[in-house]
């Protein structure tokens, strides 16, 4: 948003001229979110508009403490440097400015004892002129501008530095929360793969013990001294080891997923893995007198992708069509292409969801508490793996259900073009 100059100015009581420098000097702060790039440019357009010779601006944190600056002498070391600050901030002009939250002129530095004169100072220092930075009523800066000749600052210079400070404090503080915001970021990603690798090595540590007791409950299975009520046992007992193996397996690719497929890219025809899903799960929807087929659509689906993934996905989307669907129904997989992009579409007559409750389709381990598909069993993982593997391939998923209306899972991938 920019604001005409002369509104600029009448809110600053500014002459019309100096309405247009504080516009044209503003509009310059903003163009770039990197702190210290917007410390040095508020620093460089404030001396060349303020026409004063040098400057300088610190940065504050909520106690006064300078966390960042800009000197006058760009030459110091940095023991000097620290310390020249601490003498500003405890003894000389900046101080005074943060102490008493206002802006000031020094008309000659030879007589005002608010000059803190340091002993090898090799610039030539007679006027002085400096403002706080103030933001939500916080001094966040303070920006001093100085010359070597005495009485060379006046109030329209008072006055538009106060202004300028105003619009330098804006940009300085949507720099520090643009930075805030990317270190967090940057953290969460961190913590995030610290995450992902605990869970795939607890999973990894999970299956050894696992496989042990599944490889004695076979041998238990296989024991001729069982008799009926042990061998029902056993069989609960390998039902819920089976469980809890898919359960690993689909924690461990959740995790695969979300840390890249790249390597697994190839050309693939969608139109084949639809027809491969219907042909693996033929028996499954058969046994619970279900139709599963193709709908018409594409002989050729060209993506590139990984086709282990892309089956994965299918295999789920119509796993559940078919597990949520009561016995009568109908499932269809249908692929088209739409608009240079491939689409697939799973659609049943089961249940259907209500809108209210679709935002949670995708999140990890979420069973939606409806009466009709919460007796059936599962992790919640399913679609959470469908939605990584079609993010992987800088896909699109989304769902058009209603209850009572059945369902339709789509995705779409970019088509290949070769
Ligand atoms: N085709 C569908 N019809 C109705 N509800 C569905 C369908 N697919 C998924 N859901 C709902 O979304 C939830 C999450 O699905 P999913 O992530 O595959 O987990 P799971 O199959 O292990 O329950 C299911 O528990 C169910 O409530
Ligand atoms: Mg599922």
């Amino acid at each position: 948003m920019t604001i005409p100059a002369n509104i600029i100015a009448s809110r600053h009581r500014l002459s019309p001229d100096m309405g247009w420098l504080l516009y044209e000097v503003t509009r310059e702060f903003s163009s770039s979110l990197e702190i210290d790039e917007v410390l040095g440019r508020v620093l460089s357009l404030t001396v060349s508009a303020i026409k004063a010779h040098v400057g300088s601006i610190f940065l504050l944190d909520a106690d006064g403490k300078v966390v960042r600056s800009i000197l006058a002498r760009k030459d110091l070391p940095s023991e000097v440097r620290d310390s020249t600050i601490g003498a500003v901030m405890e003894k000389g002009f900046g101080g005074w400015v943060y102490k008493n939250t206002q802006a000031d002129i020094i008309s000659d530095t030879k007589e005002d004892s608010r000059w803190h004169v340091f002993p090898d100072d090799r610039l030539v220092t007679r006027s002085v002129i400096a403002a706080p930075l103030i933001r939500h009523d916080m001094t966040i800066g303070i920006i001093t501008l100085s010359h070597p000749k005495p009485c060379h600052f006046g109030n329209r210079q008072l006055e538009l530095l106060e202004a300028i400070a105003g619009a330098a404090a804006m940009a300085v503080e949507n720099a520090s929360l643009f930075k805030r915001v990317q270190d967090e970021r940057s953290m969460l990603k961190r913590l995030d793969t610290q995450k992902n690798e605990f869970v795939s090595h607890m999973a990894h540590d999970l299956k050894s013990p696992l496989h042990v007791i599944f490889s004695y409950v076979e041998l238990l299975h296989q024991f001729s001294g069982l008799n009926e009520e042990g061998k029902g046992f056993v069989k609960e007992i390998r039902t819920a080891i089976e469980r809890m193996k898919s359960l690993i397996s689909n924690i461990l690719d959740i995790n695969r997923i979300g840390m890249g497929i790249e390597s697994e890219i190839v050309p693939v025809d969608l139109a084949f893995i639809v027809k491969d899903t219907i042909k693996n799960l033929q028996g499954l929807s058969r046994e619970k007198g279900i139709s599963l087929a193709s709908g018409p659509g594409a002989d050729l689906l060209p993506v590139n992708g990984s086709p282990v993934r892309l089956g994965q996905a299918l295999i789920n989307l119509a796993g559940n069509a078919i597990k949520f669907t009561p016995s009568g129904g109908a499932v269809i997989i249908q692929g088209a292409i739409e608009e240079g992009r491939v689409v697939i579409r799973v659609t049943d007559t089961g249940p259907g969801i209500p809108l209210e409750l679709q935002h949670k389709l995708f999140q990890k381990f979420s069973k939606l508490n409806q009466k009709e598909t919460r007796i059936q069993e599962g992790h919640g993982l399913g679609l959470a793996i469908v939605k990584s593997v079609i993010d992987a391939h800088k896909g699109e998923i989304w769902v058009e259900s209603a209850p009572e209306k059945g369902s339709t899972f789509a995705f779409s991938l970019p088509l290949s073009m070769q």
